[in-house]
């Protein structure tokens, strides 16, 4: 039912705008369909114009600054969008065409208490519905949730001729399919910097994306500036000054996410993947070994040193007070044993414990979860951790290898909660019809009861920044990550390519609208192109 609602509202759309003065481009063909699809959208042949000179949000229940700097953003987006040329001039050939009949006050009613310091967490509700007619409502049980609400309502304004805002009177009702919807940056191949780090934030509520997977540390660069240990930075940066996160930049980005009701959660990467920390924190590293003599080289964090664990206590204690999430990503992936197996205190020590290398792998973790949970957080690991025999309850187990629906169905049925990110590596992008595959992976695309789905948490997205920089991030990210926005948001039968084509470049060219530097889709143009700073 609700399919044929749009199909019949996307050609009726079609119909209308190969009409006006304005030119028909990818901007204006599919025009006022939001992405990700809405659970429910319904659109009249009937519209308001907006009242530009008057135009606000009002908080009709309970408010909160979360709320009052959402209706400023949503505000300037909205009238920004609108050319000079909409002051003046009617709107032709409409059943309701005086100006009088116009939009000047969006209701906004969240029906339950929100107060200035809220954060998003894994439980909020992101519901909301929306009814345009002589009167604007959007209504949420949460602050979260009016806020997917602004955004859908201002995809929902488009431009008529003479230049004018238009809403159609609709009503919309919606709510994620998946609670987890995140994103993955790592900033240590590369350093991104901050505005490009807040740049995304902004695209991601645009595509109504809520975790940003903060993959801060790894090999090459440690850019965290540490408190208690600013050796790890000053040595394992690539520069101390000027390629680093200070606990300011940090608290910035933490905290422009959770105006937008995205999480930050950070990962630290232990025991591999740690080359850099040994820089700024000698001893921590293992020493390898040719024979009976070390030969220069480090493997993962030694686990049987006392003082590794002292070291991560105390900076996961710093980081457990820096990033408020519920949630600490602790990484787990790709330990090589070599190493391990050719230090000879560490050989003396597994045979002293009976431990093979993988065993000593599940000691080390056992440890660090220990920390983590003495810090009240829950964890995320790399499915590697599973695979290598740690199972713990209350982890969640990011699965990004190939074979994710046969371990996607092994851990849901032993009850263990999943994302998944195998489908979506975005700096594999050979070109913008890699959108198509990540479009079509389907999360419960695996043997389980539904049961067993529901484990699922939702996915994400993942950019390691080997071959990115401040240059190119966005680029990388958009619109190829919209595909996997709208796989996470929007309804399991939301999954037809065709469809979704026209509808995808239009919200590129809203992403362009908006100052995002996405990458297009193929030949075209959109009637706002992308303005690169200057
Ligand atoms: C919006 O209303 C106009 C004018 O009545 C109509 O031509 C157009 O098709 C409507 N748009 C949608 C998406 O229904
Ligand atoms: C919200 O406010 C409106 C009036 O502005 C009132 O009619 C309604 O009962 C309120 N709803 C809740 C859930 O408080
Ligand atoms: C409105 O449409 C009519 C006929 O379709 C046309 O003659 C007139 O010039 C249009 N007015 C404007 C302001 O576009
Ligand atoms: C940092 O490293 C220097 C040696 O380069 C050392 O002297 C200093 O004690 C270290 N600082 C801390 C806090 O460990
Ligand atoms: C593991 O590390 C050793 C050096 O310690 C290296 O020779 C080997 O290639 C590594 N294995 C993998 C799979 O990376
Ligand atoms: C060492 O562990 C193996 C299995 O992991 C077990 O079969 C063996 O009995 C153990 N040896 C000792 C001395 O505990
Ligand atoms: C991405 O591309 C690299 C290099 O071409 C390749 O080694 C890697 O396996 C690819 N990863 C995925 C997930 O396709
Ligand atoms: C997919 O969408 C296209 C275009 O809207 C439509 O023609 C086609 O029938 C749809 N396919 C399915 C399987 O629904």
């Amino acid at each position: 039912m609700e399919a044929r609602h749009h199909l019949y509202l996307l050609v009726v759309a079609f119909v209308f705008y190969e009409q006006p003065v304005l030119a028909v481009s990818a901007d204006q063909s599919s025009v006022v369909y939001p992405w990700p699809e809405p659970t429910f959208y319904y659109a009249k042949e009937f519209f308001y114009l907006i009242d530009t000179d008057h135009f606000d949000f009002r908080a009709t229940n309970n408010t909160c600054n979360i709320l009052k700097e959402a209706f400023r953003r949503y505000a300037a987006i909205i009238l920004g969008s609108a050319g000079k040329e909409q002051q003046s001039g009617a709107v032709n050939g409409s059943k309701s065409t005086t100006v009088g009949d116009s939009v000047a006050e969006v209701m906004v009613q969240v029906n339950t208490p929100c107060n200035d310091g809220d954060r998003p967490n894994a439980d909020s509700d992101e519901s909301y519905y929306i009814a345009v007619n002589a009167a604007a409502l959007v209504m949420a049980n949460e602050v979260w949730g009016a806020m997917r609400g602004l955004e859908t309502f201002s995809q929902m304004i488009y431009q008529g001729d003479m230049g004018r805002l238009i809403v159609n009177e609709s009503e919309v009702t919606d709510k994620p399919r998946f609670g987890y919807r995140g994103i993955l940056i790592d900033t240590s191949n590369h350093f991104i910097s901050v505005p490009i780090l807040l740049q995304n934030l902004d695209a991601m509520e645009l595509n109504k994306f809520n975790v940003f997977h903060w993959h801060i540390v790894d090999d090459i660069s440690f850019p965290y500036q540490s408190e208690q240990f600013p050796n790890l930075s000053d040595k394992g940066a690539y520069n101390k000054y000027t390629h680093v996160y200070s606990k300011t930049d940090v608290m910035q980005v933490i905290e422009y996410g959770r105006l937008r009701g995205i999480r930050v959660i950070v990962e630290f990467d232990t025991p591999g993947h740690t080359l850099s920390w040994g820089k700024g924190q000698p001893d921590l590293l293992t020493k390898c070994y040719t024979g009976d003599k070390p030969n220069g080289q480090f493997g993962p964090i030694n686990p049987i040193l006392q003082s590794a664990y002292t070291f991560l206590d105390s900076l996961f204690a710093e980081i457990g007070r820096l990033f408020p999430d519920d949630y600490i990503h602790i990484g787990g992936n790709d330990v090589n044993f070599s190493c391990w197996e050719s230090n000879p205190e560490i050989k003396e020590f597994m045979k002293q414990m009976n431990y093979t290398a993988l065993q000593l792998e599940q000691y080390y973790f056992q440890k660090v979860l220990n920390i983590v949970r003495d810090l009240y957080r829950k964890n995320i690991v790399w499915q590697d951790v599973y695979d290598n025999g740690v199972l713990s309850a209350g982890t969640i187990y990011q699965v990004w290898k190939s074979d994710w629906q046969s371990t996607i169905a092994t851990l849901t049925a032993a009850a263990y909660e999943t994302i998944l990110s195998s489908c979506w590596f975005l700096d594999n992008i050979s070109n913008s019809n890699e959108w198509i595959k990540y479009y079509q992976c389907e999360p419960y695309d695996f043997k389980g009861s539904m049961e067993d789905k529901q484990r699922v948490k939702g996915g994400e997205a993942i950019l390691w920044s080997t071959y990115v920089d401040d240059t190119n991030l966005m680029t990388k990210i958009w619109p190829g990550a919209s595909a996997v926005g709208e796989r996470l948001w929007s309804d399991i039968s939301v999954n037809n390519v065709t469809a979704a084509f026209p509808r995808l470049i239009e919200h590129h060219c809203r992403m362009v609208r908006r100052g995002i530097s996405a990458e297009p889709l193929g030949p075209g143009y959109c009637i706002k192109e992308y303005k690169a700073p200057v």
